[in-house]
């Protein structure tokens, strides 16, 4: 491990967020529930104010200098986003209130419109809610069926079950990049190769894959792909959807509304260029431009240079969690350079409720999600209802995973001293 390395980034990143320099319940705050928000850095907070303060107008309407200015800012974090992710136009990238909507969005223009009776959707066990239910509704709508790739033996997507499961009949593959309760990054380049062979198209969830690694995705080759603006960095409120631009054209708006239009008569409408046609109504004007924010932020600091220190928390934290007695952690296990999954960990101690724990832990000042984190399916799988969730960003330290093992260990045994 290069200590020196990892103390270079967070000592270089800490000062930027105003949030992690608190005390909770007396305690510093170590916030170690990134999978489900992240923290903002200064950078985006003061976009916001400056937005509001300086800019704040509506986009694509006004001929005067604010509105004008809020559209350049509105319009640049689309090339910042498509930058940021290679998209080849940008074109391809549509604002939507978060990674769910995106789904919606493709489900409702994309799934209506193309699915038949009998027509297979696969999806996977570990999914998120939100790449689950939008296609229930969907299905029940148009009589597509569902397929599922379960988990191989060490808990993660099982490539050669979704090899026996994909042929002729499948006409959409949708699944997570990486796994937020498994912590497993999922092979999607070989499942995009592969759908695609059969004519399938393919959406990738990348909520928690964007904000932690370099991704391409021109290279991944995926028909689709979504992710939320506040798992990196940016504000809450914001998502993008990617669409490779033939598909996009060719998909219905789905939603109508001011801004998405061309010419409107009483009897029909006419709908705008891409993007617009799928970005019905005023924006989040705000929250997009921060967006472009957070993404210089991040790229500033550089993605390959997050993910290689990401790994090294990941490989401290398992090495400490592992040490723990009667602690299981579900999904892979890293190498020990802390390669091959994600830095978050879902973990349960036998005879201990998830949830207990991370109350416990919150008095000592520790921030951990318990519960199934939107992926129901996936606990039933596990044969638990919950599992308590500790997950990391660059900012997070050794010190800190120190001292939520410390904390988590003192948890365990005021656990065990109340129930002998
Ligand atoms: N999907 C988010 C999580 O994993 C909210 O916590």
């Amino acid at each position: 491990m290069t200590i020196t390395q990892e103390k270079t980034l967070a000592a270089k990143v800490r000062s930027d967020f105003p949030i992690l320099h608190q005390e909770v319940h007396g305690k510093p705050l170590i916030y170690l529930d990134n999978a489900a928000t992240s923290q903002k850095p200064k950078a985006v907070l003061d976009a916001l104010r400056h937005y509001y303060e300086q800019d704040n107008s509506n986009v694509h309407r006004g001929a005067h200098t604010l509105s004008a200015r809020a559209t350049d800012a509105y319009e640049a974090s689309r090339d910042k986003v498509a930058h940021f992710i290679n998209a080849a136009s940008r074109q391809e990238i549509v604002f939507t209130r978060n990674a769910s909507e995106a789904v919606n969005l493709v489900a409702y223009s994309w799934g209506l419109n193309n699915l038949q009776p009998g027509d297979e959707i696969i999806l996977s066990v570990m999914e998120h809610h939100s790449n689950i239910v939008p296609w229930h509704i969907i299905a029940q709508r148009t009589g597509a069926v569902f397929k599922y790739v379960q988990l191989n033996e060490t808990e993660e997507f099982d490539l050669e079950h979704f090899k026996s499961l994909i042929s002729d009949k499948t006409k959409l593959v949708s699944v997570v990049h990486v796994s937020n309760t498994l912590g497993c990054i999922n092979p999607v380049e070989e499942v995009i190769k592969i759908a695609h062979q059969y004519g399938a198209k393919v959406l990738i969830d990348a909520c928690q894959s964007v904000p932690h690694m370099p991704i391409d995705v021109q290279v991944m080759d995926c028909d689709w792909l979504v992710a939320s603006g506040h798992k990196m960095c940016a504000p809450t409120g914001i998502g993008f959807l990617y669409g490779k631009l033939d598909l996009l054209l060719a998909m219905p708006p789905f939603m109508g509304g001011g801004e998405m239009i061309s010419e409107v008569f009483l009897d029909h409408s006419t709908y705008g260029d891409l993007p617009h046609k799928f970005e019905a109504g005023t924006p989040a004007i705000a929250e997009a431009i921060a967006l472009g924010v957070a993404v210089d932020y991040l790229a500033s600091l550089g993605m390959d240079k997050i993910h290689a220190y990401e790994e090294e928390l990941t490989a401290y934290l398992f090495q400490q969690l592992c040490a723990i007695p009667n602690l299981k952690i579900y999904g892979p296990q890293p190498t020990l350079e802390g390669k091959g999954r994600a830095a978050l960990a879902s973990f349960n101690v036998a005879g201990i409720n998830a949830s207990d724990l991370s109350t416990l832990l919150d008095q000592e000042g520790v921030a951990i999600r318990a519960g199934n984190h939107c992926t129901q399916p996936l606990h039933r799988v596990l044969g638990v209802p919950g599992t308590a969730r500790a997950s990391l960003y660059f900012y997070n330290t050794k010190e800190e995973i120190d001292a939520f093992i410390v904390a988590l260990k003192e948890t365990i045994d005021f656990f065990r001293s109340v129930m002998d």
